[in-house]
């Protein structure tokens, strides 16, 4: 009996001292899983050290179509490919559109067994590589959209801690270009910059060309002014978001363009300030609202992502989002983006260097009133000559002037002009 009871007691304090075995075993494993997390995300970027990306992309604004504007969440796969019809068949990709961009729900709710992101299979039945591949076989280029938080704006898998795996499956997707957007950023403690850094070294790594947007979470102007994006997103990006989401209208324009006061010395060749997509063509703004939208733009060598169902567009979209001179004026090789002139309350000039040594010279009129304008050519930055030789960019007329550079200007208008120095 005595010894029945020692044995019970030998296997008791076996049981016992394994389990205790197990339990610091494990607590062991879970705690080095949380040291690598940390590690991983400890590699602080300090943009100063670093030049700007050259990933030999981008040396003019982007130009392409992005499917949120038009249509929001609801995308699907013969739709996304009549649009990449339309651009061939409208003239949009000859006139230098060639990113066909996806934007947010094309995704699948929940990652597959391997952890891999896939496509919605309601929305995109054949999946993402066979819709590549289509739009790659039109001549055009295929980008996506995804987050870098836990979640999209529109709550489909986020990135975040999957950069590696994301990275790769784009890769072999045939991606050309990744919006990656700031969004379900508070949930985890980790640097934000970071995650952005992690997806271009992967994205680098798999050594195929994609280009770099990227919305980051500094565009509201609470943080400070070390890190708001054109500080540092030149780094590791082709294109940074400097504004929160624009709207049809003409307010929102506006607003967009306040905010990209002083930033022209952070665009160049491969690296450009993005104050969102446009809208033109669809329906919130007059023609002249958005000829002034895609004008101003254009003198910011902002890129140019157009947003607007190209299946039904109307002859006078077309004729502005086509329009070959002032198209000419955003892909300018100098890459140097236009800065405000002057500015008296309703009526702003806008001036942006040319690489052959002219100005392009943007009158706009904020005001409820047409309104006539006038700047001399010197303070358009333009060197003396004995005249100067002017196009009307809208008109595609020119004309000669000694020295004004002037015209009337409708309401919530523009007049547009390349302006040569000439001397004789
Ligand atoms: C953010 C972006 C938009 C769009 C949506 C998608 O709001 O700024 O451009 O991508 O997310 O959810």
């Amino acid at each position: 009996m005595y010894s029945l009871f020692l044995k019970i007691k030998k296997l008791l304090l076996l049981s016992v001292s394994m389990f205790i075995v197990c339990f610091l075993v494990g607590m062991k494993k879970i705690s080095s899983k949380k040291v690598d997390l940390i590690k991983a995300h400890s590699t602080s970027f300090s943009p100063d050290s670093i030049p700007n990306l050259q990933n030999g992309l981008a040396k003019t604004p982007p130009m392409g179509w992005n499917s949120w504007n038009a249509f929001h969440t609801h995308i699907n796969e013969r739709q996304i490919k009549e649009v990449a019809n339309a651009m061939v068949n409208d003239g949009m990709e000859a006139a230098g559109y060639k990113y066909l961009i996806i934007d947010d729900a094309w995704l699948g709710m929940h990652r597959n067994k391997k952890g891999r992101i896939i496509g919605n299979p309601k929305r995109f039945p054949d999946g993402i590589k066979a819709l590549a591949d289509y739009i790659h076989s039109k001549g055009l280029k295929f980008g996506i959209y995804e987050s870098p938080g836990i979640k999209t704006c529109a709550g489909y898998p986020g990135s975040l801690h999957h950069e590696k795996e994301d990275a790769e499956t784009f890769a072999n997707w045939g991606v050309d270009y990744l919006k990656f957007d700031d969004c379900f950023k508070n949930r985890y403690r980790t640097n934000y910059m970071d995650r952005y850094v992690r997806m271009e070294k992967y994205l680098l790594a798999t050594k195929r060309p994609i280009v770099l947007s990227i919305h980051t979470p500094s565009v509201n102007m609470r943080v400070p002014v070390n890190k708001r994006p054109w500080q540092w997103a030149p780094k590791i990006a082709n294109m940074w978001r400097t504004t929160s989401d624009i709207q049809d209208n003409w307010n929102s324009v506006m607003q967009k363009l306040d905010q990209q006061v002083g930033l022209y010395k952070y665009a160049g060749p491969g690296h450009w300030n993005d104050p969102d997509m446009l809208e033109v063509g669809n329906g919130g703004m007059t023609t002249t609202e958005y000829k002034a939208h895609f004008s101003i733009w254009a003198i910011l060598a902002a890129p140019l992502i157009a947003g607007t169902d190209l299946r039904h567009m109307s002859d006078q979209t077309k004729a502005i989002l086509e329009n070959k001179d002032v198209i000419a004026v955003d892909q300018d090789p100098a890459g140097i983006e236009g800065h405000k002139a002057l500015d008296n309350g309703n009526q702003e000039v806008w001036v942006k260097p040319m690489q052959d040594g002219s100005e392009t010279v943007l009158l706009l009129n904020r005001g409820p009133k047409r309104a006539f304008m006038t700047i001399t050519a010197e303070q358009a930055g333009l060197k003396k000559a004995t005249y100067y030789k002017m196009k009307n960019l809208w008109s595609h007329k020119y004309k000669r002037t000694d020295e004004l550079i002037r015209g009337y200007v409708p309401s919530h208008g523009v007049a547009m002009y390349r302006v040569w120095p000439e001397s004789n």
